[in-house]
C-alpha cells in the first residue's frame, strides 16, 4: 500500500511510520529526515545547503520547487516500488498537485491518507523529550520511550541526537506554519474520501492499532 501520514509537528507521524515499515515492509519516506541527511553533508562550498539548514532551524518550509525536485528524485529508488509511507509531504497546495502528477506518471496512487490529530499543548513535551538515532532512524522519548542505555540507540548502539528545530521557540513557528500552510490541504483529501482522522493523543500502541484497523477497512472496501 501507499500511505500518506499527515499531522502537526509531534503528532507521531515518524513514530507510526517506523512501526508500519517494520510490520508491512513498506518504505518510510520522511522528507524531514531526507533534508536532515542532506544537511549533514554540508561543506563550505554548498551554500544552498547552509540556507536549507537555516530555514529548517527557523521552522519554515523549504521552497516548493526544491522540495518537489528532491522528492521526485528520491521516489525513483526501487525500494518504494513495494509500497511507501510518506511522512511530511505534501505540506502545501503546490506539493499536493505535484505529488499527484508524480504518482500518476508512475501509474501509482495513494491508497490511504491518515491524519493524526494531537493537542498542541501536549506537543511541546513530546518535542523537547524527543531523541533519535542518526544512523538507523529509531525514535525515542526521554520519558515515554526511553532507550535502555541513556543516550544510546537500543538497535545499533549509535549516540542519540536531538534535532536542532526541537525547541519551544521553533515549535511555535512550526505549529503556525502547519495551521497556515498545511491544514488548508486537508479538505482536498477529505473530498476525495481518502482521509481517515485518528487521534494521536493515546499511547503509541493504541494509535498504531487504530491505523491498522483503518487500513484493514480500506483493504476490505477495495475488495467489495
Ligand atoms: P519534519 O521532520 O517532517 O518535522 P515535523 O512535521 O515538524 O514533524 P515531527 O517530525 O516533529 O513530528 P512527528 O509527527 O514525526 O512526531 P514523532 O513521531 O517524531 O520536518 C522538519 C522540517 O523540514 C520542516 O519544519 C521544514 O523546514 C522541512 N520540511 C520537511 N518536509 C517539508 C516539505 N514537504 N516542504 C517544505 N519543507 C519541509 O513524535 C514526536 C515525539 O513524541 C517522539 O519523541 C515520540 O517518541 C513521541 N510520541 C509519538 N507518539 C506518541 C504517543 N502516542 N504518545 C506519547 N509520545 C509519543
Ligand atoms: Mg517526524
Amino acid at each position: 500500500m501507499n500511505i500518506l501520514l499527515l499531522g502537526a509537528p509531534g503528532a507521531g507521524k515518524g513514530t507510526q511510520a517506523e512501526l508500519l515499515q517494520k510490520k508491512h515492509g513498506w518504505t518510510w519516506l520522511s522528507t524531514g529526515d531526507m533534508l536532515r541527511r542532506l544537511a549533514g553533508q554540508m561543506t563550505p562550498e554548498k551554500a544552498h545547503i547552509e540556507r536549507l539548514c537555516a530555514i529548517m532551524a527557523e521552522g519554515r518550509l523549504i521552497p516548493d520547487y526544491l522540495m518537489v525536485m528532491l522528492l521526485e528524485e528520491e521516489l525513483q529508488r526501487p525500494c518504494y516500488e513495494k509500497g511507501f509511507i510518506l511522512d511530511g509531504f505534501p505540506r502545501t497546495d503546490t506539493q499536493v498537485w505535484q505529488l499527484e502528477k508524480m504518482l500518476s506518471e508512475k501509474d501509482k496512487k495513494l491508497d490511504a491518507v491518515i491524519l493524526l490529530t494531537v493537542d498542541e499543548k501536549a506537543v511541546l513535551a513530546r518535542i523537547e523529550g524527543r531523541r533519535s538515532c542518526p544512523k538507523c532512524r529509531a525514535g525515542y522519548h526521554l520519558t515515554t520511550q526511553p532507550p535502555k542505555k541513556k543516550g544510546v540507540c537500543d538497535k545499533c548502539g549509535t549516540a542519540l541526537m536531538q534535532r536542532e528545530d526541537d525547541t519551544a521557540k521553533t515549535l511555535t513557528r512550526r505549529l503556525e506554519v502547519f495551521r497556515i500552510q498545511t491544514a488548508p490541504i486537508l479538505p482536498h483529501y477529505k473530498r476525495g474520501d481518502l482521509l481517515t482522522e485518528i487521534s494521536g493523543t493515546r499511547s503509541v500502541q493504541q494509535v498504531f492499532a487504530e491505523i491498522e484497523k483503518a487500513l484493514r477497512a480500506i483493504k476490505k472496501k477495495r475488495k467489495t
